[in-house]
């Protein structure tokens, strides 16, 4: 029958999906899509009251793999059942009043839902003797020789001499970060995301010093507990770390503000969350809710909306930055995420398409980073070349060289049209010195009527009116706003005109150190005619005084900054 076969197509599809990210530490599907297709199966299940041998939803994970020491499990592991809407939440709600037959409203306690990889650990005689990994729910994986790495778990319990501790184990985005850079600067393959990486740095059998891994507890098997929520003051007590912000609902209307108020508040943590977990709190209901093979029916998964989504690359293109740098960007087949259409993403330098071997046609997860740029997190490789960089600006055609790292391509041509473009809409822009009026587009049409090729130019314009009437899509009246925004861009902070110069790696906050030393520009001016870059050395650190220094030692743009200090706050 035509179910059956769909049924099976599902299994196979879940099969590969589990296969990469239980044994190969990899999803190559985003959660809400791997449910939907899970949820399909089950749904086929009981609509035909059939479930296929190997059926995924007869597991609670993949079979461990046997690259570790197998761990037998008294009581299994299991997962939680998921829903994504506040409909199916309450049908949560209803099943459990059902079962339980109550009326009155249920006391629930929420969790963040930790994206990362549950463990076990094991106490024996206070000391922790094990640390295992799900597996496939019944038997784990022995990990216990890495948890060293596992930076705030205690290794001795005072109180408790025999339990078992279960939680999540994760990576810090903040760690995360720290240790893509790191690999980035020894050209090493990139880590997709924390989950990956938590579980890429637990299941190894050769430890990995450099990298921090963290736990959160939310279950301590000791009888003499009573609900989650002294369960958790529990592991607090005993030194564990528990979900922050968990917190006692009484009925399901009070949980759903709880999630309404807690969704948009996870992008500023430090971990990754994907949902809240809603548990039962009263631990005398759990026999009587009882559990499916799978799951437990005292709690459910609250997933959020997804942050990330799968398109495929239809072109690469490149772009020239104000000092040279080469960036690399893809198009894609436009798709809706948080809200917003995404047909590009940026593919940040070379080195990052050279490691995962990307090209036009292959499938990409992105995701929107900091909730604005969407980048790509994960590859699913359908083609079988890499796209090759080219050998000229796109802009001026001169032949593009690359960084000592070979990281990213430059062109070195100063007088690249893109390059003083971007410079000078860098200049007028907000962060430098916030000349209204004038957007990227206008700065190209006055640099292509050379009314303004380089920053001092923008002085210059006042006697320029006539030649601005003429220009397209300028009136009399904006042409008014531009001119007295620039004449008022003079008295702007000192700190505005370092930063508009766009010096690399004079960050705004150096900037402003470096104003408050130096606070006008002849002081800066002494610097380079007194040769005082060992005090800048002091001031922002070696590498920010090579590129002042190189910056300075450019006779252009020393001139411009004399020519910038006539004028400046007049
Ligand atoms: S309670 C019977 N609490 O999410 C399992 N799980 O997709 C009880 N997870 O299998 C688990 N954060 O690995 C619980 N605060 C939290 C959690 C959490 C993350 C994981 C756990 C679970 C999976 C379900």
């Amino acid at each position: 029958m035509a179910s059956k076969r769909k049924m099976k197509r599902l299994i196979s599809l879940i099969e590969n999906w589990n296969y990469n990210y239980y044994f190969l530490d990899q999803s190559i599907v985003e959660d809400s899509i791997y449910d939907k297709h899970l949820r399909e199966l089950k749904d086929l299940e009981i609509k035909h009251n059939l479930i296929l041998p190997d059926s995924p939803t007869q597991k609670a994970g993949h079979s461990a793999s046997n690259k570790f020491r197998p761990i037998v499990r008294q009581k299994p592991m299991l997962s939680l059942d998921s829903v994504d809407n506040y409909e199916d939440l309450l049908k949560f709600d209803e099943r459990v009043k059902k079962i339980l037959k109550k009326e009155e409203e249920i006391e629930y306690i929420c969790e963040w839902k930790i994206d990362g990889l549950s463990i076990g650990l094991v106490y024996q005689n206070h000391q922790l003797i094990q640390v295992s990994t799900r597996g496939n729910g019944n038997i784990g994986e022995d990990v216990t020789f890495n948890k060293e790495l596992i930076k705030n778990i205690p290794f001795f319990l005072s109180t408790i001499a025999n339990c078992e501790i279960r939680g999540e184990i994760y990576m810090k985005k903040s760690e995360f970060f720290r240790l893509n850079k790191e690999l980035e600067k020894n050209d090493s393959k990139l880590l997709a995301n924390p989950r990956n990486a938590a579980s890429g740095s637990l299941r190894t059998l050769v430890p990995l010093q450099n990298r921090k891994l963290h736990f959160f507890a939310y279950q301590l098997f000791n009888s003499s507990l009573d609900s989650q929520s002294t369960c958790l003051r529990e592991l607090e007590k005993l030194g564990f770390a528990v979900s922050p912000d968990y917190q006692l609902c009484k009925g399901i209307e009070k949980t759903k503000e709880f999630i309404q108020k807690h969704e948009p508040k996870r992008l500023n943590l430090d971990f990754e969350s994907d949902g809240i977990v809603v548990k039962v709190n009263n631990y005398d209901f759990y026999p009587l809710l009882g559990q499916t093979s799978r799951f437990p029916r005292w709690a459910i998964a609250y997933k959020f909306l997804a942050l990330s989504t799968t398109s495929q690359i239809e072109k690469i293109y490149v772009e020239v930055s104000r000092n040279g740098r080469i960036t690399y960007v893809a198009e894609i087949k436009p798709v809706t995420l948080q809200g917003s259409i995404i047909s590009k993403v940026t593919l940040h330098n070379y080195s990052f398409i050279r490691n995962l071997k990307l090209n036009i046609g292959d499938k990409v997860l992105i995701k929107k980073a900091g909730d604005v740029i969407p980048q790509i997190i994960q590859l699913i490789k359908l083609t079988e070349n890499i796209w090759l960089p080219p050998n000229a600006c796109p802009s001026c055609n001169s032949t593009l060289k690359w960084n000592p790292t070979n990281i990213y391509q430059i062109c070195d041509n100063n007088y690249c049209s893109q390059r003083t473009i971007n410079l000078l809409a860098h200049f007028a822009s907000k962060s430098g010195l916030d000349i209204k009026g004038l957007s990227q587009k206008n700065i190209e049409k006055l640099y292509q009527n050379n009314l303004i090729k380089k920053p001092i130019d923008f002085y210059q314009l006042e006697q320029k009116r006539e030649e601005l009437l003429k220009l397209e899509g300028f009136q009399k009246k904006s042409i008014d706003n531009i001119l007295s925004s620039i004449k008022n861009s003079k008295k702007k902070p000192l700190t505005n005109l370092l930063i508009a110069l766009g010096i690399p790696l004079l960050s705004s906050v150096k900037a402003k150190k470096l104003s408050i030393f130096y606070p006008n520009l002849a002081s800066i001016r002494t610097i380079i005619e007194n040769n005082e870059w060992e005090k800048i050395r002091e001031l922002l650190g070696e590498e920010t005084q090579k590129e002042m220094k190189n910056y300075f030692q450019n006779p252009e743009n020393f001139q411009l900054l004399k020519e910038l200090e006539k004028i400046w706050g007049n």
